[in-house]
């Protein structure tokens, strides 16, 4: 399964993409909206930082709108995928955009018939949102089993499920249980997927009774960590 960022905050992007786990990043107008920040530019960084699809969506509502913002945000680097919104207009984008060589993430699916229609029209991506769903009482997993199983059954269908609106790391893990291709991880939640109060007991158990040997493996402290900071201290 691969892990995208769904984030336009570019310093949890670069914090993130640090780790090696990073293989793309989703933005979206509201996102844009909470960092403050001019979308081309924060577009252009992020591309910058993650090698990676970089989903960036239209604003405008009609085709031809939609294919000329969609169009300029492909020019802007070449890992940009664009997103359009599920409607009549929004799949007729994406026929052309990926008639056009562009890859395409068709957004705001809440049903299996919907993400039909998007293979149809050729998205590279489909997003359904697990979360949006689950809070108005629905079943945002089981909408991801049925999709992994519709394109599976469809070997013509080579969208993949990009499984979006995700809440906590039990929808990551459930969703890859049924084979989705990618999950869009907010921040906080690939930072939880790190956590279990057992790893810190352990790893302070473990550290605990290593002191009590005297040894360190290295006979150097290694600069630029914090280890090193008290023997710049001593020199
Ligand atoms: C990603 O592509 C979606 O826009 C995003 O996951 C939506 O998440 P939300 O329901 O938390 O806004």
């Amino acid at each position: 399964m691969r892990f995208f960022i769904d984030s336009a905050d570019v310093s949890e992007i670069r914090d993130l993409a640090a780790t090696g786990l990073v293989d793309g990043v989703t933005t979206n107008p509201s996102l844009i909206a909470k960092s403050g920040r001019d979308f081309v530019e924060v577009l252009r960084e992020i591309c910058a930082i993650v090698p990676g699809p970089i989903s960036a969506e239209v604003a405008a509502t009609d085709t031809p709108t939609m294919l000329a913002e969609g169009r300029y945000l492909a020019g802007i680097a070449e890992n940009v995928v664009i997103k359009v919104p599920l409607t009549p207009d929004g799949l007729k984008a994406c026929r052309v955009l990926t008639d056009e060589g562009t890859p395409v993430n068709v957004t705001l699916c809440f049903s299996a018939a919907q993400a039909i229609l998007a293979a149809k029209a050729g998205a590279r991506y489909i997003s359904p949102f697990v979360g949006r769903l689950d809070d108005v009482g629905a079943d945002g997993l089981g909408l991801i089993a049925e999709l992994v199983e519709i394109y599976s059954t469809y070997p013509s269908f080579t969208t993949e499920v990009l499984v979006a609106s995700i809440r906590h790391p039990e929808h990551v893990v459930e969703a890859a249980k049924m084979g989705a291709h990618v999950a869009t991880l907010p921040p906080a939640v690939l930072r939880t997927m790190f956590k279990h109060p057992l790893t810190d007991k352990g790893l302070e158990a473990f550290l605990a009774d290593w002191a009590k040997t005297g040894q360190t493996i290295l006979k150097q402290p290694v600069q630029g960590t914090d280890d090193a900071k008290p023997a710049r201290r001593r020199a």
